[in-house]
Order: C-alpha cells, then sequence, then structure tokens
C-alpha cells in the first residue's frame, strides 16, 4: 500500500463515521512563540481541546504535517525521521473510549486487513495522577484482543501529552503490530532497536489539563485524540521493516544513488552483518537516511516560510541543510545537489503532489534558498579547512575541544577533522572531543527546556491582551498605510508583540504616532471583542481578513472589534481574545525596521 492510500483510507473511514477534515496546519505554530514547529496532530487543535468550539463540529479527521528535531542525531537508522505526516482523529467532548477503540480494531483489520492474531494493545496502569484504565482492557477485551496481549503500563509508557509543559494531556491506549509472528511469542518489551511489537497507533484520551504545578485537573469535557504515522505505518503494512524501503523514501533515495554513484542496501541483507564490506554498506546507507530525511524536512519548512539563519527555526533549517550536504560529501557529492533532491521529494507524485500546493507554489525559491545555502556552506567548509590547517601548522597539534569548535562553528565532520590530522600524523582526543559536545548538549537542553517553559498554549492573560493588540495594530497600519498593508508574521512573548507586515518603506515618526493613536483609541472606546463561526467565503464576503498564503477550513472563526457594521477589525482566528479592548491598558509601539525585503517589522508593549 502506498502512502497517497493510506491517508484517503484513513480520512475516508472517519469521514464515513461523521468526521469533518480539516487541512494541515502550517509547521509554524501561529502565535505560539513556545515551540518552533508543530510537532503532533493535536497541536494546532489545543484552544479546542481546552473547551472552544471548533467551527466544523466535535469530530475531526486530518493528515498534518509535523517537525520533531529532538532526535536528530538518531536519523540515519530504519526509523527515525525528522519531517512526518501525521494521521489523526478527534472527539471533541463527543465520543469516547467506547467508540474510539472499536473503530481503532476496525480500522485496522477490515479496512488495513491486518490480522487481528498479531495485535498487543496497552493500556495506562493507573497512579496517583489518573486512575488503572480498565475501562479500555475491558473494551479492548470485546473486540477480541485475549487478556494475555493486553499489556498494562506506567506513566512513562502509556501517558500521552502535554506538548509543552502544560496543556491537555491523558491516558493512552497504544498499538502495536508482531512483526515476526510466525516466531515464537516473546515477553513484550517496549523501546529496544530491533522491536519485535511496532507501535502503531496511539489513542488518547484527553480528559486532563496538567497544571503548571505539576497537578492534573480534569477538563469539562473528555476528548480523543489519535495519531498514526505514516512513513512507519506505509512501511509496516508494505511488509518492509526498514520505513526507506517504501515508495514515499525510494524515489528521493534513487536520485541522490544516481547523482552519487553510492547504492542503497536492502537492511535485511547487511544490517546484521558486520563484515568491513557490510560496514561500508551500512554507512552507505545511514549516508543515504540523513540525506533523504533532512532534505526531504527542508523543502516543507522552507514552503511554510522559514529562510535559513542563526536563530531559532532558520537554525533548524540550516542545521538540517548542512548535516545533509556533509553526508553528501561522504558520499562523494562534491558539487551542488540539494535542489536536485528537493526537486525529488516534490516530484514525488505516490505522496506530495496536490496535497500541498505550498510546494508548487514555492518551488522556485525553496530551490534557490537550498542552492544559495549550499554554496555558502560549501565555502565555510572550506574556510574550515584553511583553520585546521593553521592550528596544525602553529600549535602541531588539534585538542579535542578545538575540534568541538570547528564542528560546532563550521559545521564541520568530525571524521573529516580526523582525516585532516591523520594525513599529518596526528590523532584526535576523541574523549576531548565527546565531553565538549556533551557540555554544549546539556546547555542547548536547558535552553530548549526554557522555551517550553510557558506550555504549548500559553493562554495566560497577558499573551490573551498582546494577541487583541495585534488585531488593532494590524487594523491601524492599513488605515495609516493602506490596504496593500498584510500581517506576514506575528511572535508574542509575555513581556511584548512582534508584528511583521508587507510596507515598501520605512514608516516616518508621524505615521507611527498615528498608528499607535488609532490603537489607543480604540481601547479607550471600550469597543466589545466577538467571536462567530462561519463560511470562509463568508467571513472574507463580511470583511474579515485572513492571512494571506493560509490554507483555511471551510468554515471558520472570526473575530470582530467593535459592534455594528461600523465594526474597527475583523480577522479569521482561532483565538482567544479579551473581551473588551478596555482591558488592554495604553499600547506603544517601541521599534519600527526593516524584516527583509518589502516587509516591516513593529515591536510594542502593552502597559
Ligand atoms: N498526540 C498523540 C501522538 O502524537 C496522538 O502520539
Amino acid at each position: 500500500m502506498n502512502a497517497r492510500e493510506l491517508k484517503d483510507k484513513y480520512v475516508k473511514f472517519f469521514e464515513s463515521k461523521d468526521h469533518q477534515e480539516i487541512p494541515s496546519a502550517s509547521l509554524v505554530p501561529e502565535n505560539d512563540p513556545t515551540t518552533l514547529f508543530i510537532s503532533a496532530g493535536m497541536h494546532p487543535l489545543v484552544p479546542y481541546l481546552l473547551g472552544q468550539p471548533h467551527p466544523l463540529g466535535v469530530r475531526l479527521v486530518d493528515v498534518q504535517k509535523c517537525v520533531r528535531t529532538g532526535d536528530i542525531d538518531d536519523v540515519g537508522d530504519t526509523y527515525h525521521h525528522t519531517f512526518f505526516e501525521m494521521l489523526g482523529n478527534w472527539s471533541l467532548g463527543d465520543y469516547f473510549k467506547e467508540t474510539m477503540i472499536p473503530w481503532s480494531f476496525e480500522f485496522l483489520t477490515k479496512e488495513l486487513g491486518v490480522d487481528p492474531s498479531h495485535l498487543h494493545v496497552t493500556v495506562f496502569a493507573g497512579d496517583g495522577d489518573a486512575p488503572c484504565d480498565n475501562d479500555s482492557a475491558k473494551i479492548w477485551q470485546s473486540v477480541g484482543i485475549p487478556e494475555n496481549r493486553i499489556h498494562f503500563l506506567p506513566k512513562e509508557d502509556n501517558w500521552w501529552g502535554p506538548a509543552g509543559s502544560t496543556g491537555p494531556c491523558g491516558p493512552d491506549s497504544e498499538m502495536f503490530i508482531d512483526t515476526q509472528p510466525e516466531l515464537p511469542e516473546v515477553e513484550f518489551k517496549l523501546g529496544c532497536k530491533q522491536a519485535r511489537y511496532i507501535e502503531i497507533w496511539n489513542d488518547v484520551f484527553m480528559q486532563y489539563n496538567k497544571q503548571a504545578d505539576g497537578s492534573f485537573q480534569l477538563l469539562d469535557k473528555a476528548n480523543v485524540d489519535t495519531g498514526f504515522g505514516v512513513e512507519r505505518n506505509t512501511a509496516i503494512l508494505s511488509g518492509f521493516n526498514d520505513n526507506y524501503m517504501s515508495s514515499i523514501w525510494q524515489p528521493i533515495i534513487k536520485k541522490i544513488e544516481e547523482l552519487s554513484g553510492a547504492k542503497y542496501s536492502s537492511p535485511d541483507k547487511v544490517e546484521n552483518d558486520v563484515s568491513d564490506e557490510n560496514l561500508r554498506k551500512i554507512f552507505t546507507n545511514r549516508s543515504i537516511r540523513i540525506i533523504a530525511d533532512h532534505l526531504r524536512s527542508a523543502v516543507f519548512i522552507i514552503a511554510d516560510g522559514v529562510e535559513p539563519s542563526n536563530k531559532e527555526r532558520g537554525y533548524v533549517l540550516r542545521r538540517l541543510i548542512r548535516r545533509a550536504i556533509r553526508q553528501g560529501k561522504l558520499l562523494g557529492i562534491d558539487t551542488n545537489f540539494t535542489s536536485q533532491i528537493a526537486q525529488a521529494v516534490i516530484d514525488n507524485q505516490d505522496n506530495y503532489a496536490g496535497i500541498y500546493p505550498e510546494l508548487n507554489d514555492n518551488l522556485q525559491k525553496i530551490l534557490t534558498t537550498l542552492d544559495s545555502e549550499e554554496s555558502k556552506f560549501r565555502k565555510t567548509l572550506n574556510n574550515g579547512l584553511r583553520e585546521i590547517q593553521k592550528l596544525i601548522d602553529r600549535n602541531k597539534s588539534v585538542s579535542g575541544r578545538e575540534a568541538f569548535t570547528l564542528y560546532e562553528s563550521f559545521g564541520f565532520p568530525v571524521e573529516m577533522i580526523q582525516e585532516e590530522l591523520s594525513k599529518n600524523n596526528l590523532t584526535l582526543d576523541i574523549n576531548e572531543f565527546n565531553q565538549a559536545r556533551d557540555e554544549h548538549i546539556e546547555k542547548s537542553r536547558t535552553l530548549s527546556a526554557g522555551k517550553f517553559k510557558s506550555g504549548l498554549a500559553d493562554h495566560s492573560e497577558i499573551m490573551v491582551k498582546y494577541h487583541t493588540a495585534t488585531h488593532l495594530l494590524h487594523t491601524a497600519l492599513r488605515q495609516v498605510l493602506g490596504d496593500h498593508v498584510q500581517q506576514s508574521g506575528s511572535n508574542i512573548t509575555s513581556e511584548r508583540l512582534r508584528f511583521d507586515f508587507s510596507h515598501p518603506d520605512k514608516l516616518s515618526d508621524d505615521q507611527i504616532q498615528q498608528v499607535q493613536d488609532i490603537v489607543n483609541q480604540q481601547i479607550k472606546l471600550a469597543q466589545p471583542v466577538s467571536v462567530a463561526s462561519m463560511k470562509f467565503t463568508e467571513a472574507q464576503a463580511s470583511g474579515a481578513l485572513a492571512f494571506f498564503g493560509a490554507k483555511y477550513p471551510e468554515v471558520v472563526t472570526v473575530y470582530t472589534v467593535g459592534a455594528g457594521d461600523n465594526f474597527f477589525s475583523r480577522e479569521v482566528c482561532t483565538g482567544p481574545h479579551v473581551q473588551n479592548t478596555s482591558e488592554l491598558g495604553l499600547f506603544e509601539i517601541q521599534k519600527e525596521e526593516s524584516a527583509g525585503s518589502g516587509k516591516r517589522r513593529i515591536y510594542a508593549v502593552l502597559k
């Protein structure tokens, strides 16, 4: 089964159970400063899981683009990916376990043809925060899973979420497939590398809202959130034990083979044999997988508007591209190749054509971004080589710490440093290198933990205020500068808002003052903020601003500031917002600057 068929089957199955399909949200979270990328299907739905009504109702299904970079160093094996697609369905306070579990069983066995005797399931064993999930175990038994294939596991294994440090979460029930059913059953164990039982689907029973103090509060309504990984399941359902053997990856791999002359070997033939010959093949497979994985992620990330840089999302993108180029070098590719791989990703008819119009719409941008980033990096690598030579000439050695700096700042592969040293009859102190690397990882972990500190969906009072202030600012800018002003980005922290918009020239002091005055006037007028659901076409007809280039579902939520036909601002938006502008206080623009060609950026605070 190819990925496209699998996705169609899933969506159709849930449509037949009265679910509405929603489009994949952008990989870049909207108005959520606490996390860099969308990492699960539920992530864009957090406000609805917390109780806000969704305009399309209480049963939803989708295919969501996700990026998880936590395991970036593990990519290269048979099953880790940085970008992946997640199929999911949701009950927003509607059906619960007794409906979801039989549906999961029906979809797996009837639609996908999984032999029921190959299934194992897990349920939550219970602890001080939530009781043992005997209900789910009983439901699994009632559909035909025998007791000895139902495993009770603790929170580390059978609890999902929150995606940040606070928010919706709950006990889950995971489904596993026995990939070697012909062998006698062995103890059911999770987490080992060559796992015989592979997780294929996760039903999360989102009943709780984790609080900042670590406690779990029951949500008013119990939700269902499920996640079904497209890459892994396409491979399993096609009988592969290496995800990269499936039709999602093979066209990309063919292109890498063509450009490098290297050959991808079926892992069945090589992974368990450590002869020199096989080791070379294993390393080649690893390089090919990293190139395919990282450049596929880069394509989707660029298509969602991110550019390589040294900060946050741009840095992740840069790292992915550089790591891919490094692996390309190991395979002997010494000229620019990344844009050709990108083209193979986009051309993959089996998967993406037609589903993600942003790929074709941004085709040229994707190709030129990769190409120019690659040229820059190749220059950097040459500088790095010169740097190594300087160290060798000066000190007759390169310490482990210096090597790590080269690795970190030039993105210089450690193997290449070793090669350069051995050419000069020197060796690398790998222990010192590893120590420097571990210290660095620890530091980044602390930094990224800080990033999640305020929770995934930070709906604190001040963030909500800034969100409404952003709408006022948007309309004020259009009134002062003209209707060509379009929002091109927004980022809110508890200290300030940052708003990017299209406008060719620097704003004069007078224009800034006018914009600020208009916003403050709206605050003084104590305008009501109201919310309504309507068809997207109606929303546009009624004057609602929508984020240019974004995809919206058929029915959307619209926020209006001001009453009657003379409202001040109306935008398609998921919220939340304050109820009255008088809650905002005093609005002050602190800075206005360029945000790239044809774009301006404003920083503003509420006092
Ligand atoms: N949110 C759950 C997951 O990502 C379904 O596995």
